[in-house]
């Protein structure tokens, strides 16, 4: 599948018969493998709680687990005090709002509707620094001799990693994961449970920065017996951000002693210390991190500055529970731990949600084998069944701290990342499938819009746009609000829809789940302010002279031309008004002016739905498409998916208004293929990453396509996901980089074939639910329980022979009444109306 190279090195494999280790899955809901890891995006395993990440090798005598604190960030006002979100500098507005001026007369001025360059609306990005690792964390023991019976692998019933060997001293077992409820990760030594032998040898602990690489080293210290301390900031600057790491030791065995060891080290050196336990039978660290990042600190009350408490004494407190008790018996928590981490982990993954894909599981093959095997087209049920787990695992494990997943979800090694671990569409992508697969990780997205997106983006809706209501952001996370300058300023920076985009995660939030409470406090605060900046945005055109409204200057998301009437903001500013409509009355907003404002721009709105002269859908409201253009991003197919401009286009509500075309449904979808087909499969000359492949793939199932969609998944599993089912953006590197978008947005993308309620741009519309709307051959049958649909709704459903056989329908909580149809096959199974408590056979 890669190059000959690798599969030179896999030919061991292949004559080897071996099986999944005892006590892997019997399902098969898990990865495995027969040697340690290498590469550390390819090879290998991801624990995590949201809070902390951490990636493992599965090494024998010696194992070194990476270490991720979800906001360690190497720059920001943490670094640099003059930080400022990459914005102009208040005194500069005038001056920017003149330039937007100009460039929009310009654009309509100009005969092609164009501009060269925007750079004078960009400031300088400032110290944005990136997401940085957080160390490793080596732990040896003292064991001899050759290793055999090797194995490691990840339970994904369980959400633990396990490494088991055996040496001259007997069997080995490591145990790692990470558990939400105490915000801690844990990793134990042991004997497997089938051996006899004696108690281990002797373990020590230390923590290296040296290994990460660009970390500086942070002073290590023993806080007492059995704790280290880890004490660093991310930047060698006075103003770095402060991290720390506090990692506990516990042991049992009759003869066992934990201690402490602080090095000698030359004056101003950072302190090391190291931590060793002898005569245990078993032994674990648990350890939490944190840094001062506060996401409360982001607003002009606290000058932007991000910076909260201290993070020790919250660590400590964290701990305290679970050390040694004061009469000195160390208390044999680990089984209940571990046992309370699973529970966790079920109830998070597996009791909302289950799918199935017909799959046999195939425990005779370890999982590097399968996905070097894996080819495009032929497939292999069972590994898209995983992937299809491991995303969801992925989202839980990334998506549950205080920060929301970013481009690698909570993993990044190394101090500096690609994109700075984070990117435009990126983050949209990583939520896709959240709500459908009943998986509650949302909060930490939306309150991360509000505390940190909001009140900076507020500043550069009026500095860059002289906008005074409602915020903006462009395209980068962690307070950065501006456009970011230096060179293809559009191209990368101009994307003021961006949190467009985002508002359609917080529309479907509450239209899924139905919390008003939420919607109120939060959600509909979140869109409010949005839809103000962009009402204040469109502008006359004045090019077209068709009496529409318009952004500009506007480019797609990473490709110029620098126009008007973006196919993307268009559709997307439209269903966010949409949103508005639909959300005003449980949100208890009186601003009924805002609403009439909403509905009367979006009736003059150009829709961004315009048919070119080779049949396609034109990214630009002017005529600018290339057959040949195969650009990475589906950005005009965004009413598509994961949008519902083109996939429910009505002929209705998009005629009204001047300039525009009725277009019936299927000359909009016929549009939409035609555009789809000349975009490619995701390898063009600008990008090979998974993330435009699977979301080629997701399109194809909305349009009905069962052989493109699978075609497509196929083709992204094979080309760019790694033997740890990391997806590669460059998987032919000896050291690829990790980008998680592809295996975060892959259950939704594989829910697209299977089941499809996409939204409806008001509630006089029927909400469609298709079953089955592009099922793959290769999937004949399967069945889910718990999809979660727009409306309130629960759906279960199997499927045989490549046909519907049962399902049932519930409603849980129906805030208005919606007319629902069923549709399997080209016809109406059932139609009804919401109540809430409403059960339906089907
Ligand atoms: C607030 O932050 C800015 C940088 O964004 C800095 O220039 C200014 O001095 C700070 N003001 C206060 C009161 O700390
Ligand atoms: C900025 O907005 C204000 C208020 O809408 C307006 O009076 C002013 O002319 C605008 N400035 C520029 C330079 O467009
Ligand atoms: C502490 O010592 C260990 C073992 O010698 C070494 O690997 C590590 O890099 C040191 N840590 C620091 C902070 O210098
Ligand atoms: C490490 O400890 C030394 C000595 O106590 C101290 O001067 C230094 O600031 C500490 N470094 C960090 C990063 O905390
Ligand atoms: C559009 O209208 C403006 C004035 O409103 C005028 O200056 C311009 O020439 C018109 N453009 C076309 C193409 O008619
Ligand atoms: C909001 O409530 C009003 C008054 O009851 C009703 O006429 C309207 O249809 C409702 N709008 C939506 C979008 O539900
Ligand atoms: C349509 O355009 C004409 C001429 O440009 C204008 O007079 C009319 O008001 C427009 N109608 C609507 C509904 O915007
Ligand atoms: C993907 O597209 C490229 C470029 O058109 C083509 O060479 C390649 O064969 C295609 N591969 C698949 C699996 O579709």
């Amino acid at each position: 599948m890669w190059t000959a190279g690798v599969l030179l090195a896999l030919a061991p494999f292949i004559h080897r018969t071996i099986s999944a280790p005892s006590g892997f899955p019997n399902t098969g809901n898990g990865l495995w493998y027969d040697k340690p890891a290498v590469v550390w995006s390819r090879d290998w395993l991801p624990i995590g709680n949201g809070y902390l990440g951490a990636m493992i090798p599965g090494g024998t005598s010696v194992e070194t687990i990476q270490l991720n604190v979800e906001s360690l960030w190497s720059g920001g006002p943490f670094e640099d005090p003059g930080y400022n979100g990459g914005n102009k500098v208040a005194s500069e507005g005038r001056i920017t709002a003149q330039a937007m001026q100009r460039l929009r007369n310009s654009i309509f001025a100009s005969q092609n509707g164009e501009v060269e360059s925007i750079e004078e609306l960009a400031s300088d990005a400032g110290a944005y620094g990136s997401y940085a690792g957080a160390g490793y964390l080596i732990s040896s023991i003292a064991s001899s001799g050759p290793v055999s019976n090797y194995a490691r692998w990840l339970d994904l019933d369980e959400g633990v990693s396990r490494t088991t060997w055996t040496q001259s001293e007997g069997d080995y077992m490591r145990e790692s994961f990470c558990s939400h409820p105490l915000h801690a990760c844990v990793q134990r030594i042991s004997r497997p449970p089938s051996s006899t032998a004696a108690a281990l040898p002797n373990l020590l602990y230390v923590f290296s920065p040296t290994m990460e690489q660009g970390l500086p080293a942070p002073n290590v210290t023993c806080l007492n017996r059995n704790m280290l301390r880890i004490r660093g900031r991310a930047t060698n600057l006075p103003n770095g951000m402060t991290y720390e790491l506090l990692a506990l030791f516990q042991a049992s065995g009759p003869r066992a002693i934990v201690s402490c060891t602080q090095f000698p080290v030359a004056y101003g050196a950072p302190l090391n210390a190291s931590l060793s336990i002898t005569g245990a039978s078993e032994a674990w660290v648990t350890w939490v991190g944190a840094t001062e990042y506060s996401m409360d600190a982001g607003d002009e009350a606290h000058n932007f500055t991000f910076k909260g408490e201290d993070p020790h004494d919250t660590l400590l407190a964290l701990l305290t529970p679970l050390a040694p008790s004061p009469t000195g018996a160390a208390p044999s928590t680990y089984s209940l731990i571990l046992q309370n981490h699973i529970k966790d982990f079920r109830a998070t993954l597996s009791t909302p949600f289950e799918l199935s894909l017909g799959q046999t599981p195939q425990l005779d093959k370890p999982t590097d084998y399968l996905i070097s095997a894996y080819s495009t087209d032929t497939g292999n049920s069972y590994l898209e069944w995983l992937l299809f787990n491991y995303g969801r695992y992925l989202l839980a494990s990334s998506g549950r701290g205080v920060l929301p997943a970013n481009l690698q979800g909570k993993w990044a090694n190394g101090y500096g990342n690609a994109w700075s671990a984070d990117a435009n569409i990126n983050t949209q992508m990583n939520y896709w499938s959240a709500d459908m697969t009943n998986l509650d990780v949302s909060r930490p997205l939306f309150d991360y819009m509000q505390k940190t997106w909001a009140p900076r983006g507020a500043f550069t809706a009026q500095v860059l746009y002289n906008i005074s209501r409602g915020w903006v952001t462009h395209n980068e996370i962690f307070g950065h609000t501006g456009m970011k300058g230096g060179g293809n300023t559009a191209l990368w920076a101009n994307y003021p829809e961006s949190a467009a985009w985002m508002m359609l995660h917080v529309w479907d939030y509450f239209d899924y789940n139905h919390d008003v409470e939420w919607w109120k406090a939060q959600g509909w605060p979140l869109i409010k302010g949005v839809a103000e900046f962009q009402l204040d945005k469109l502008v006359q055109d004045i090019y077209s002279n068709d009496s529409t409204l318009v952004v500009s200057p506007c480019n797609s998301p990473e490709q110029v031309p620098i126009t008007f009437g973006c196919a993307h903001a268009q559709q997307l500013i439209w269903q966010l008004f949409n949103a508005v409509e639909k959300g005003f009355n449980a949100s208890g907003d009186t601003d009924t002016a805002f609403l009439a404002e909403v509905r009367s721009k979006r009736s003059q709105m150009d829709k961004g739905l315009h048919v070119g002269s080779w049949g396609q859908l034109q990214e630009w409201k002017l005529e600018k498409d290339s057959p040949s253009d195969t650009h990475r991003h589906l950005s005009h197919l965004v009413g598509l998916y994961p949008g519902y401009a083109i996939a429910s286009y009505v002929p209705t509500t998009a005629t009204p208004f001047n300039g525009s075309v009725a277009y019936t449904t299927n000359q909009i979808l016929d549009a939409a293929t035609i555009s789809l087909t000349h975009r490619g499969n995701g390898t063009g000359p600008d990008a090979d990453s998974g993330w435009e492949k699977v979301w080629r793939a997701a399109a194809w199932a909305q349009l009905g396509d069962a052989t493109q969609f699978y075609h497509e998944l196929t083709y992204a599993i094979d080309r760019n996901f790694g033997y740890n089912l990391f997806s590669l953006y460059n998987p032919y590197d000896t050291e690829p980089i990790f980008q998680i978008d592809a295996n975060l947005a892959y259950p939704a993308v594989v829910m697209n074939a299977l089941l499809q309620a996409p939204d409806v741009p008001s509630f006089a519309t029927p909400l469609k639910i298709t079953l089955l709307p592009a099922l793959p051959k290769q999937w004949p049958s399967g069945s889910i329980r718990g999809a979660r649909v727009r409306g309130g709704m629960t759906l279960d459903f199997s499927w045989t022979n490549g046909e519907f056989s049962s399902g049932a329908l519930r409603v849980d909580a129906s805030i208005i009444e919606r007319r629902v149809q069923v549709v399997y096959a080209g016809a109406v199974l059932k139609a009804f109306t919401t109540s809430s408590g409403l059960s339906i056979a089907l």
